[in-house]
């Protein structure tokens, strides 16, 4: 016998289903609540609603666990695929191998973008932010793929998300090249995902750049570690536009605008914004500590804190583990990481952090890494999106599947004027 909630209000007692999740956490269905009892629930920010049911990604935010499709992600360290995560995230399951190479394969035949599409960044101003440009250009593919809005099957949505998937790099590098003033580079057809990204991106004409196989590795499991995380801000918002039918390119150019918030995916720009202001002005850390604990200023420490994670985010603990990696096979030091180091070590035996259960979170390295890399701060969030849109995909995806999935529409509680009438302007 499943077992009820138990509502008691005023005089009415009402039993609400509940639902119990593979890991045993519970949810009780309100599903029904107003037509029984006329009243709804209020969670500003929906810190404890359950939107939907999904079996993409899991995390335990007490535990710092994180699984895509059941697998915990430190298992993808090794020889990172981010392709193939990509496909296990939208299909559910691995890849075989000849599943994976014809996908790689559909996603080179869709690395170009139409000579259309390519002329509109000539007419932006050089100083354009890149999240502008890829909400914007993401949403235009619709009008280069019209026969991708109405996705009927699970030919058409591969078909789509493979244009998605591989047109966001050359979105990206097209957008950072023209900031530049330098001419377009082409992608590549014979170099895989990651590569191909930064060929695009940092190769001259008449001279290629050289990826190592560390930075390819660490682009790849970059982009791993940013793929999906169940109903953040930005995948609601993908999942809100699609509940109204709307296409998979205007869903996703919608998650692009969410992400582009500091506080959401625009947080690793602003962590390494606020470490070089504290290298810039020689500031402790320690001082900056007690800056972000002083409810009278402003001051947060960019990259620390998560709605979900009350644990060491183990995205962050990877990606700091990489820091190492990259900075030694690029010979390089950055004072930056040292900075970001002695802030965590220093917040993490602090009890104001203690107390509220404040982390390092994905974006607390991210930047430091990808600054390494040679990619400028305003790509940073670009470079997550390029991560999170298969996630993006794969939770439109699931949602779109669902027959029970109905349009996004919460409720409020209204605190305005009661009922008054108009009045006419001579007697305001
Ligand atoms: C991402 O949702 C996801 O999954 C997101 C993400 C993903 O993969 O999609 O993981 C990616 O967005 C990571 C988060 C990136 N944002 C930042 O790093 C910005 C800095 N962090 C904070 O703004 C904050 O921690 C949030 C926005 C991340 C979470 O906000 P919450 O859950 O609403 O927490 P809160 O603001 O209510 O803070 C609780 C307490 C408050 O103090 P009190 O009022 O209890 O005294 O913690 C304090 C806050 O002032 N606090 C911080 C802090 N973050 C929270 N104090 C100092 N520095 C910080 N960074």
């Amino acid at each position: 016998m499943s077992e009820k909630a138990v509502l008691t209000f005023r005089d009415k007692k009402i039993e609400l289903p509940v639902l119990v999740g593979t890991d045993g956490e519970v949810a009780i269905d309100i599903t029904k609540l107003r037509d029984q009892t006329g009243m709804i629930t209020f969670d500003p920010g929906l810190g404890n609603t359950g939107a939907c049911s999904s079996s993409i990604t899991y995390i335990d935010g007490d535990k710092g666990i994180l699984r895509y499709r059941g697998i915990p992600i430190e298992q993808f360290t090794n020889h990172p695929n981010f392709v193939e995560v990509a496909w296990l995230l939208i299909f559910g399951r691995l890849p075989k191998r000849d599943e994976l190479k014809a996908f790689s394969e559909q996603l080179t035949e869709n690395e170009l973008l139409h000579e259309g599409l390519k002329h509109q960044f000539q007419h932006l101003p050089v100083d354009a932010p890149p999240m502008a440009i890829l909400s914007a250009t993401l949403s235009n593919l619709a009008c280069y793929h019209q026969g991708f809005l109405a996705l009927e099957d699970t030919e058409a949505l591969t078909a789509a998300a493979a244009r998605l998937i591989s047109k966001v790099r050359t979105i990206a590098a097209f957008s950072y090249r023209r900031s530049r003033g330098w001419p377009i580079i082409y992608p590549d057809p014979k170099m895989r995902y990651c590569a191909n990204f930064l060929h695009m991106m940092f190769s001259i004409p008449f001279q290629q750049y050289i990826v190592t196989p560390e930075v390819e590795d660490a682009l790849n499991l970059i982009f791993i570690l940013h793929a999906d995380h169940e109903q953040n801000c930005s995948t609601s918002t993908v999942r809100t536009v699609g509940s109204a039918k709307a296409n998979l390119f205007a869903s996703c150019a919608a998650g692009v605008s969410a992400l582009w918030g500091p506080l959401h995916g625009g947080a690793n720009v602003e962590v390494i914004q606020m470490l070089e202001r504290i290298h810039a002005g020689g500031l402790s850390p320690e001082s900056c500590i007690e800056a972000a604990k002083d409810k009278a200023n402003p001051f947060r420490l960019s990259g620390f804190g998560h709605r979900v994670y009350k644990n060491y985010d183990p995205r962050a603990k990877i990606l700091h583990e990489c820091c190492d990696r990259v900075f030694s096979s690029l010979n390089r030091q950055d004072p930056l990481l040292d900075i970001a180091r002695k802030l965590e070590e220093l917040a993490l035996q602090d009890s104001y952090f203690i107390d509220r259960k404040l982390y390092p979170n994905v974006d607390f390295y991210s930047g430091i890494l990808l600054r390494a890399m040679g990619l400028p701060t305003n790509m940073f969030t670009v470079c997550f999106a390029i991560g999170r849109l298969p996630g993006w995909i794969a939770q439109w995806k699931e949602q779109h599947d669902d027959p029970s999935t109905r349009i996004t529409r919460p409720r409020q509680v209204y605190t305005g004027n009661d009922a008054i009438d108009y009045v006419p302007m001579e007697q305001r």
